[in-house]
């Protein structure tokens, strides 16, 4: 009999999980916690509230499943793993306290210091006044990062003293990220091009990904306010495989062994954000979950079979080494709601999907629904992510934008430079 996978979460990212493990030639059973318009076609939509952790985990035993995989950040922090494993259920994904490499920046900063991993010079503040001597001690550029969750708007790089009081005010006078911005990390700012490392884990052996890149701010050449990701791309040309292998090395490795030192042994997708500075490479921020859109251009490459992939991760016994990809590359372009990355309008219809996927692409749902007489129509920020392969990226990035164009909505909105001017050697 096949297995059945029960997936939470239900965005672009998911929808990409979905499409992976139904690829996988067991056939396995998948259910989706979560979900959306897209993945109601790909998997059994089960009405669960992710915020009840609890809750999520109490029913999984009912529903027979023998893998969980948790897509979002916020059920991980909150210890949905845990939960699950105490009810005896197989879950991809860390406990609450390896999470923390993610819901707590200073937390992560600490391990980076003990474990010898390279991060920018920082310093951890609760109040304002040990705030602006940190801006001072460090000088500008500085990056202003509240502590905990803050659904990636909780960083600010600022260039001027006045921004980065006013970043440092928001957080620890304005609460305005709640507890998630009671302690700040005030880090020196840094520059040059960033890189996705994505590594799957069972604690010990690490199997990672090619490397990847997403677009983070909604205009095109980079400007304008910061996004969830408009779009990413994999391989990233001037990371190859054997200076991923370094990266590897250098960071995901010795975080793994620290974790596991501290009796709180890290299983699951450990993504790391890094800036390859003009002095070395340098970790942003640690991720403990797959990255949204960079899956959406990672998962369409995988060779290997995604449910035992996933499953050894988190029963023991991975194999140590790349995930088996396919050569050339994939691009995925977000078509996000009018509004975005402010307030979404939501209701707008989706036209052109099926003409999108009979080019050969995958369309990814996230912010989708169903509206009136069954039309998909639009219900978040990003709407989609179209990701295309190719035999090099700019084929990918040709093919992600000719069945993106064929969708339409009122409203939407689309970066036209996802993945291009890379040099681009993967042929
Ligand atoms: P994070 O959530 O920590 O990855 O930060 C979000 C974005 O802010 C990163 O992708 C970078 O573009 C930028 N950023 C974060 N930290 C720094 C830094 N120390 N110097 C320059 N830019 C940074
Ligand atoms: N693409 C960035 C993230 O998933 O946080």
């Amino acid at each position: 009999m096949s297995r059945t996978v029960l997936v939470v979460g239900g965005g672009g990212r998911e929808h990409a999980l979905v499409r992976a493990l139904a690829r996988s030639p067991e056939r396995p059973r998948i259910l989706c916690a979560g979900g959306n318009a897209g993945i109601a076609r790909d998997a059994e939509l089960i009405p669960l509230n992710l915020d009840d952790v609890r809750g999520v985990a109490a029913l999984a035993p009912a529903l027979g499943v023998d893998l969980v995989v948790v897509g979002p950040e916020a059920p991980l922090v909150a210890g949905i793993c845990d939960a699950l494993r105490a009810a005896g259920v197989r879950a991809f994904g860390p406990s609450a306290a390896a999470a923390r490499l993610e819901g707590s920046k200073a937390f992560a900063k600490e391990v980076m210091e003990a474990a010898g991993v390279p991060t920018a010079r920082s310093v951890t503040v609760t109040d304002l006044d040990a705030g602006l001597a940190a801006v001072a001690s460090l000088g500008l550029p500085v990056a202003i990062k509240a502590d905990g969750l803050a659904a990636g708007k909780g960083v600010v790089v600022a260039t001027t003293e006045a921004q980065a009081r006013e970043a440092l005010q928001a957080c620890l006078v304005d609460a305005a990220f709640g507890a998630a911005g009671r302690v700040v990390v005030v880090e020196e700012g840094m520059t040059g091009p960033e890189v996705s490392l994505l590594a799957i884990t069972d604690g010990r052996a690490v199997a990672r990904f090619p490397a990847a890149r997403d677009y983070k701010p909604i205009g095109e050449g980079n400007t304008g306010p910061n996004t969830g990701g408009m779009g990413s791309v994999s391989p990233v040309p001037d990371i190859p495989d054997a200076l991923a292998d370094e990266l590897v090395d250098a960071v995901h490795r010795p975080v793994i062994a620290e974790m596991e030192r501290r009796g709180t042994p890290f299983q699951g997708v450990l993504y790391a954000g890094i800036m390859m500075t003009p002095d070395g490479p340098r970790v942003l921020e640690f991720n403990t979950r797959f990255g949204d859109p960079e899956t959406q251009a990672l998962l369409p490459r995988l060779e290997d079979d995604a449910l035992d992939l996933l499953t050894s991760a988190a029963a023991g016994g991975l194999a140590d080494g790349p995930v088996r990809v396919n050569d050339g590359a994939a691009v995925a372009v977000v078509l996000a709601a009018h509004g975005y990355p402010g307030t979404p309008r939501q209701g707008d219809v989706i036209s052109g999907l099926d003409a999108a996927a009979e080019t050969g692409a995958e369309v990814y749902h996230a912010g989708t629904t169903f509206g009136e007489g069954g039309a998909v129509v639009t219900a978040g920020g990003r709407v989609l992510a179209v990701s295309a392969r190719g035999d090099s990226v700019a084929d990918a990035r040709a093919r992600a934008y000719a069945a993106a164009d064929l969708i339409t909505f009122d409203g939407r909105q689309m970066r036209g430079d996802i993945a291009s001017g890379m040099d681009d050697t993967t042929t």
